[in-house]
C-alpha cells in the first residue's frame, strides 16, 4: 500500500503528505493511506487546472424560457391542476427531499443548518421543525404521511440524526424519515495541494448539491422510492423556510405539460438583483448566474414590461422518478469557490485562517436540467414561498426570513 501511495503523491505533486506522514503513528498513517487511495487525484488536478480558465459564454445562445404565473391562473384552471396533483399526493406517489449537506459557512452556526433556532411568532423553532410543520399540514390536508428524505454530508450526518432522535422526530412518523449522505471532494490550497484536518486526514467537503443524483442512486434511496411506488419527488434546500413543497398545482402543471422536471420561480425584482435566473441555453433549460448574464439581456423587457430573464431560481424542484434513474451516473461540471478553512500546518498546529485560503469544488443540482429539452416553470409569489436563511446578518438572514415567516403566518 505504501509504495502505491508514494507513487500517487509524487505523480500528483502532493509529496508534502509524505513528510507529514512521518509524524503520524501507524494507525493514523494507515487511515490516511486508505483515504489517499480513495481519492481521484487525476480529477482533482484537472479541477485545479481549470480554475484559471474562463468559461466562454459567447458561443452560447441564450433565450427566454416559458413559464406559468400561478397568480394569473383562473380559479377553474387551478382546480383542474389541483385535482391532478392531489391525486398523486393522496395515492402516496409523492416524496420530499431536503438538501441539508451544505456547510452553511455564511450563517456561521455550529452544527447542521437545520438545527438553527428561529424566533417566530409561533415560538422558537428549529429550521428542521419548520419543514416538519409543513409536512404535518400536508398530512392533515391529504390524510397521508409524506416520506421525507434528508440529504446530509459526512460532516453533519451523525449530528443531524442525533438531533432528530433527541427531538423524537418532532412527532413525525420516524419510519417515513430517511437520511442519506452525499459525496465529497478534497479542498485544495492556492497552490493545488490538499490540506489536512484536525483528525490528521485529508480535509474533504461536500461536493455541492449536484451530488444529489449520485447520492440518491448509490445509497438505496432510488430503490426506496421504487419500493414505495413513488412517482414524483420534490427537492429543496434546508435554507428556504417558506418552501411550499406540497403543491398540487405544480405537480398537475408538470404532468399536463408532459415534463419530467419542474421548478418554481419568483419574479426578479430589478435587472441588477444578484440571483440566478432560468433561461434556455443552446435550446436546453439552464440557470444562468447574474455574473454570466450580459447586461443588455438582464435589462431586456417583454411587451408587458416584464424582464425577459426574470424567473429567479429559488432552489425548489420537482422531479419525476425517471430523472433519478436516468441521471444516476451523471457527471456534472464543478464550480469553484474560494473559501475559508482551518488546516493543520507542518508543525501539526491547527490554523484558523482570517481570509479565504482554499478552493472548494461544487456541482450544482440545476446543471442537470440541460440533459432535458424542456421543463415546467411555475412562478409563485415571493412573499409566499421564499424566505432564505443564508447570511448571519443583513440580506437573507434569520432576521429577514423570520419577518417573512411571521407575515405569512400572521394572515
Ligand atoms: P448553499 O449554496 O447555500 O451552500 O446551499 P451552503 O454550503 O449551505 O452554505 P454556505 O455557502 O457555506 O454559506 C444551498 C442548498 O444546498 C444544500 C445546502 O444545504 C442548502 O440547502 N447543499 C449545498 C447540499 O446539500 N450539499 C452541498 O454540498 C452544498
Amino acid at each position: 500500500m505504501k509504495e502505491k501511495v508514494t507513487k500517487i503523491l509524487k505523480e500528483y505533486s502532493q509529496e508534502h503528505l509524505l513528510d507529514y506522514m512521518k509524524c503520524l503513528n501507524k494507525e493514523e498513517q494507515e487511515k490516511l493511506e486508505k483515504q489517499i487511495l480513495n481519492i481521484d487525484f487525476k480529477q482533482l488536478k484537472e479541477l485545479y487546472e481549470r480554475i484559471k480558465q474562463n468559461q466562454d459564454l459567447e458561443s452560447k445562445i441564450i433565450e427566454h424560457i416559458k413559464y406559468t404565473d400561478k397568480e394569473k391562473l383562473s380559479e377553474k384552471r387551478k382546480e383542474e391542476l389541483e385535482k391532478i396533483g392531489s391525486k398523486i399526493i393522496t395515492s402516496e406517489k409523492y416524496a420530499v427531499v431536503t438538501m441539508a449537506g451544505g456547510q452553511g459557512t455564511r450563517l456561521g452556526h455550529t452544527g447542521p443548518k437545520g438545527t438553527y433556532i428561529l424566533n417566530t411568532i409561533n415560538g422558537p423553532k428549529y429550521i428542521f421543525e419548520i419543514i416538519i410543520d409543513t409536512l404535518k399540514r400536508a398530512q392533515k390536508e391529504y390524510g397521508v404521511t409524506i416520506p421525507w428524505y434528508i440529504m446530509t454530508s459526512r460532516e453533519n450526518n451523525d449530528e443531524t440524526i442525533a438531533f432528530f432522535e433527541e427531538k423524537n422526530y418532532f412527532s413525525y412518523d420516524k419510519s417515513k424519515v430517511k437520511f442519506f449522505k452525499q459525496g465529497e471532494l478534497p479542498l485544495l490550497d492556492i497552490s493545488g495541494k490538499v490540506i489536512l484536518d484536525k483528525d490528521k486526514k485529508i480535509k474533504e467537503a461536500a461536493d455541492g448539491n449536484g451530488g444529489i443524483y449520485e447520492a440518491i442512486a448509490k445509497n438505496g434511496v432510488l430503490d426506496d422510492f421504487k419500493n414505495r411506488k413513488i412517482e414524483w419527488i420534490f427537492v429543496s434546500g434546508i435554507d428556504n423556510i417558506l418552501s411550499n413543497f406540497v403543491d398540487p398545482i405544480l405537480i398537475g402543471l408538470t404532468i399536463e405539460e408532459k415534463q419530467k422536471i419542474a421548478s418554481k420561480s419568483v419574479a426578479k425584482t430589478n435587472p441588477k438583483e444578484k440571483v440566478g435566473v432560468f433561461c434556455k441555453m443552446n435550446g436546453k433549460p439552464k440557470v444562468i448566474e447574474y455574473i454570466e448574464l450580459p447586461e443588455e439581456m438582464a435589462e431586456e423587457r417583454d411587451e408587458n414590461g416584464e424582464l425577459v430573464y426574470g424567473e429567479v431560481n429559488i432552489g425548489t424542484y420537482l422531479y419525476n422518478i425517471s430523472v433519478f434513474e436516468n441521471l444516476a451516473d451523471i457527471k456534472l461540471p464543478y464550480h469553484v469557490a474560494f473559501k475559508k478553512s482551518g488546516y493543520l500546518n507542518e508543525k501539526g498546529e491547527f490554523i484558523e485562517p482570517e481570509e479565504p485560503n482554499v478552493y472548494k469544488f461544487e456541482a450544482f443540482i440545476f446543471d442537470a436540467f440541460s440533459r432535458y429539452d424542456n421543463m415546467t416553470i411555475l412562478r409563485v409569489k415571493r412573499e409566499d414561498e421564499f424566505a432564505p436563511v443564508k447570511n448571519r446578518t443583513g440580506n437573507d438572514s434569520p432576521e429577514t426570513a423570520v419577518k417573512l415567516y411571521n407575515e405569512k403566518f400572521n394572515k
